[in-house]
């Protein structure tokens, strides 16, 4: 698998004009990654596969909880709270893979729970939040360039905090 960070979105960047097509992207991309880890039996692929997990579910939480949700609350705040809260939800089960270690037999179990919490919380996005951000008449520009320039910076801090820094001295 040769997926990385840097490939987000087929290496196309960030459609600055449609923020919420980079979501579905997004959401596309970690239901692939889903489905190679739980219907794999090698377990190269499933390792790999795990890590571009949590790497694409942290950045697309971040992009969220810290640009999209708060200038789409408005839209409908009920519904966006409890986006949030599922985002929680999914952050401990996140946080519990990553103390488990990859060889640990129950990750199995937790990915298939990840799953099934993430592809849940995707058909709501897709089907009820995004059609009211659709319909509020926002400047859907501007939320993508809000979001372009925070992914841009999350990307670039990750591939320093992954060792690049060496290159710079
Ligand atoms: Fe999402
Ligand atoms: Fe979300």
């Amino acid at each position: 698998m040769e997926m990385d960070v840097n490939d987000r979105r087929g290496g196309a960047g960030f459609p600055v004009d449609q923020p919420l097509q980079a979501l579905r992207m997004d959401h596309q991309l970690v239901s692939k990654l889903f489905d190679s880890y739980l219907n794999s039996q090698d377990m190269n692929v499933k390792k790999e596969a795990g890590r571009q997990i949590l790497m694409n579910l942290e950045l697309h939480d971040a992009l969220e909880q810290t640009v999209f949700y708060p200038r789409v609350h408005e839209a409908d705040a009920s519904l966006v709270d409890s986006c949030e809260d599922e985002h929680q939800q999914v952050r401990q089960m996140l946080d519990q893979i990553k103390a488990m270690g990859e060889d640990d037999p129950q990750c199995d179990q937790m990915y298939r729970q990840l799953s099934e919490a993430v592809m849940k919380h995707v058909e709501v996005e897709e089907q009820q939040l995004f059609p009211k951000v659709e319909q509020s008449g926002m400047d859907m520009s501007a939320l993508g360039l809000e979001m372009q320039a925070f992914e841009a910076n999350m990307i670039s801090g990750q591939a320093s905090a992954m060792g690049q820094k060496d290159a710079r001295t």
